[in-house]
Order: structure tokens, then C-alpha cells, then sequence
């Protein structure tokens, strides 16, 4: 008796083991490595609120006049020099209770953006904290420790550096008309923060921005061959949601939270 509990207690631990190795691409790899440099990874809402199509007390998109116009924060990434990060790096699902008392600068900073639930990497979907927290922020260790350290970390990176100010006051201010020279944008952030971030776009609209960090949260280059931009990008001002305006002929495209 003893031997077969021993054998399924084997058995459960490399089931655990086997879980906690799947890579990037769903590959089973060995455990993976310490992350290289951190990517703090804002959002446009702007440009993804006019992808909404129904609204839901979950989508900051739906707040109305409330709704946010400034960068909101998509997540703190570690990543790995060459292009690839580790993801879901240890079992710690997301618990809500650990970070109560941020709650209301999680809602309006870090707020999702979407209807759909996230997934996650044990427990199936949950909210886009328990999404960011999973699949990334396990994986900053040894920087960051735990949860509650995951999103203050997080928060404090976010404030200190005014994404959407710096752009403001280059000229660079939200319109549905004007286009704006990307490497504008670029210099713009390069001057105030001292390093070259990553602009994502969506077509032609800004979507993301990614300052990057080394692990002791001095600014560093984020990694040079990424852009997804053309040369001249637009920076969508917020249309409050049902208004025709919304409704332009910008495809739906499905939350992808895959980042
Ligand atoms: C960023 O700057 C704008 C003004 O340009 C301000 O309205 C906003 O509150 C600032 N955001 C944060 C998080 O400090
Ligand atoms: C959208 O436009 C149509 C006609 O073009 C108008 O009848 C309708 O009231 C508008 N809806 C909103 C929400 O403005």
C-alpha cells in the first residue's frame, strides 16, 4: 500500500511538473530560465474602444464619460532578449482578496478593455488581472515575489512615467483626423524617457505603447526589430460608445489577450 500511494503521489507531482514546463508555444520545455528585461506594456483605448461592440460592467470601454482617455497599463512583461518569454511560471492562482486595497487604482489605470473573460493558466478564464498575474507576473521572479508585489510594482512603474503627457505636450493629442509621423512618437518618449520604446499598432492606429526596463526598472531599449506600425499612425480619440461613430468599418477583432 505504501509503495502505490508513493507511486501516485510520483505520478501527480510530474502531472504538476509537466504543467508548469509548457512554453510559449504550448511546448514542453525544460523549467524556464530568469527573465532578461521587463516590458510595461500600455494600452490605447482610444483605439480599442472602437472595437466594442456591446458593452458590459467589465469593459472600461463602457463607462461613458468616465471612460479612460489616457494610457491605461496592459500588463508588466518579463521578456527574454531574443523575442520569446516565459510564461506561467509557477501555480499561483490569481486571488483577488491580495489586492483589495488597490482596487480602485486598478480599476481606473489598469482596467480591461474587453467584455470576454481572460484566460488563464490553471483555473481556465478569469478576470484580465488573474490573466496578467498567471501568465506573466509569475514569471518576474526573482524581482517581483507575489502577487500583491506584482500589481504595486506595476502601479508605481506606471505613474512614474506619463506615457500620455509626454505625447500631449510634444503635440501629439488624440484626433480622429490627424496622422502623426511614427518616429515622432518614438523621439518624443526617447527624449523624456531615455530609451526607444515599442509602438503597436492596429492598422493604422497606435494601440500599444511598451516602455521596457532593465530588472532594476532603469529605463532600457525595448527590442529594436519590433513595430507592427506604418510610417504615419493616428492616436483615435475616445467616441463615447453608441454613437454611429463607433460603428465605422473597423473589423472586429476578437480579444486577444494572447500577449
Ligand atoms: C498623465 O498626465 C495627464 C495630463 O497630461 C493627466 O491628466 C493624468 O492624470 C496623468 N496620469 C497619471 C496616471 O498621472
Ligand atoms: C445613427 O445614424 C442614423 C442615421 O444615419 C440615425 O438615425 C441614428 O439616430 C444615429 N444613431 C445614433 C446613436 O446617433
Amino acid at each position: 500500500m505504501a509503495s502505490l500511494s508513493a507511486q501516485i503521489l510520483l505520478c501527480i507531482t510530474l502531472m504538476v511538473a509537466t504543467c508548469s514546463m509548457i512554453g510559449v508555444n504550448g511546448s514542453v520545455e525544460g523549467v524556464q530560465r530568469e527573465f532578461d528585461y521587463f516590458a510595461l506594456s500600455l494600452q490605447w483605448p482610444g483605439t480599442i474602444c472602437h472595437r466594442t461592440r456591446h458593452c458590459c460592467s467589465s469593459n472600461g470601454c463602457c463607462r461613458g464619460s468616465n471612460s479612460p482617455t489616457e494610457f491605461t497599463i496592459h500588463g508588466l512583461w518579463p521578456d527574454y532578449n531574443d523575442g520569446t518569454w516565459p510564461s506561467c511560471c509557477f501555480r499561483s492562482q490569481f486571488d483577488v482578496k491580495e489586492i483589495s486595497t488597490l482596487m480602485d487604482a486598478l480599476e481606473k489605470y489598469w482596467p480591461s478593455l474587453y467584455c470576454s473573460k481572460s484566460s488563464t493558466c490553471f483555473s481556465g478564464k478569469g478576470l484580465f488581472w488573474a490573466h496578467e498575474w498567471e501568465k506573466h507576473g509569475t514569471c518576474s521572479f526573482p524581482v517581483i515575489r507575489d502577487e500583491y508585489s506584482y500589481f504595486l510594482t506595476t502601479l508605481n512603474v506606471y505613474f512614474k512615467y506619463n506615457v500620455t503627457k509626454i505625447l500631449n505636450e510634444a503635440g501629439y493629442v488624440p484626433s480622429n483626423s490627424e496622422r502623426y509621423p511614427l518616429g515622432g512618437i518614438v523621439s518624443a518618449i526617447e527624449n523624456s524617457f531615455r530609451a526607444t520604446p515599442e509602438v503597436v499598432c492596429s492598422k493604422d492606429s497606435v494601440e500599444e505603447i511598451r516602455l521596457c526596463f532593465y530588472k532594476d526598472f532603469k529605463p532600457r531599449n525595448c527590442l529594436a526589430s519590433k513595430t507592427s506600425c506604418p510610417k504615419y499612425v493616428s492616436l483615435p480619440a475616445y467616441v463615447a460608445l453608441g454613437s454611429n461613430e463607433s460603428e465605422t468599418d473597423i473589423e472586429w477583432i476578437s480579444d486577444d489577450e494572447a500577449l
